[in-house]
């Protein structure tokens, strides 16, 4: 029965545990794989061509193990690939796309000024000029790629305040943040960095991503085939490319914060 088979959620490396917490903080009865793939992270500096191929073998190895749907829980990998992952596989696939819409629905639609932060690939490809094109008629968007954000947390040094600190301030550094109403994390790695945003930013700054939007589209297509699991309390299951106990271990953790 679907229901009870698992949901597929992958990434680059470690980011998309965020995705992950939120998934299973909305669908607790849900048992989730989650694969990182730090052996080749980052992807944010590499060619579509590449991330493509890893996205694939990725995806057929969680088909294989049963996934009822799949969430790419990695706004590059979705940029360059996940129209060719939804014409490949017949069951649902949940992308995700920096939450620009949501900064810029804030205050009953008035002009908000933005940034968007990311990797260099999603904000060189057409699906981020896509997105850019519906919004930046009415709204001031700066696209701010953070790739340091991403080798910072793969490489195990989230809470080195000083090394964080400086990467903030060569991203943020040159904006008047004081004019900024929203910052996009547009990279799911950054979410575990948005007490560091916080504190770097004025309160009147808000932090936005897209986690919680992709859980819940995530939960309206299964209710829509009627795939949501049910009863029993779900998993978590973690694997990565690297086999590391160590990166087994920080990845528990990583998930263990955010739960
Ligand atoms: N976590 C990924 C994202 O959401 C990409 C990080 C990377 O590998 O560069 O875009």
């Amino acid at each position: 029965m679907a229901g009870a088979a698992p949901i597929g959620i992958f990434d680059s490396g470690l980011g998309g545990l965020s995705v992950t917490a939120a998934v299973h903080r909305l669908l607790p009865a849900e048992n989730l794989l989650f694969y990182g793939d730090s052996a080749y992270a980052p992807y944010g500096i590499k060619s579509p061509e590449q991330v493509r191929e890893r996205c694939f073998t990725i995806t057929d190895a969680l088909v294989a193990r049963g996934a009822k749907a799949i969430v790419v829980a990695c706004n590059t990998a979705t940029s360059v690939c996940v129209g060719d992952l939804r014409a490949r596989y017949p069951i649902p696939i949940v992308g995700m796309e920096p939450a620009l819409k949501p900064a810029c629905d804030r205050d009953a639609g008035r002009p908000q000024r933005v940034i968007v932060a990311a990797t260099p690939l999603t904000l060189k490809e057409t699906k981020f000029a896509r997105l850019l094109a519906r919004f930046q008629a009415d709204h001031t968007i700066w696209s701010q790629p953070c790739p340091d954000l991403v080798t910072i947390l793969e490489s195990g040094h989230l809470d080195d305040r000083d090394l964080v600190r400086e990467a903030l301030d060569r991203y943020l550094g040159p904006y008047d943040l004081s004019q900024v109403d929203s910052i996009v994390l547009g990279c799911t790695h950054f979410v575990f960095y948005r007490d560091y945003f916080r504190e770097y930013c004025p309160p009147t700054v808000a932090v936005i991503d897209g986690n919680e939007g992709t859980a819940r589209q995530l939960r309206k297509l299964l209710a829509g085939r009627g795939e949501l699991g049910g009863g029993d309390p779900g998993s978590v299951s973690i694997g990565n490319s690297d086999p590391s106990p160590e990166l087994a271990a920080y990845s528990r953790q990583l998930l263990e914060r955010l739960s």
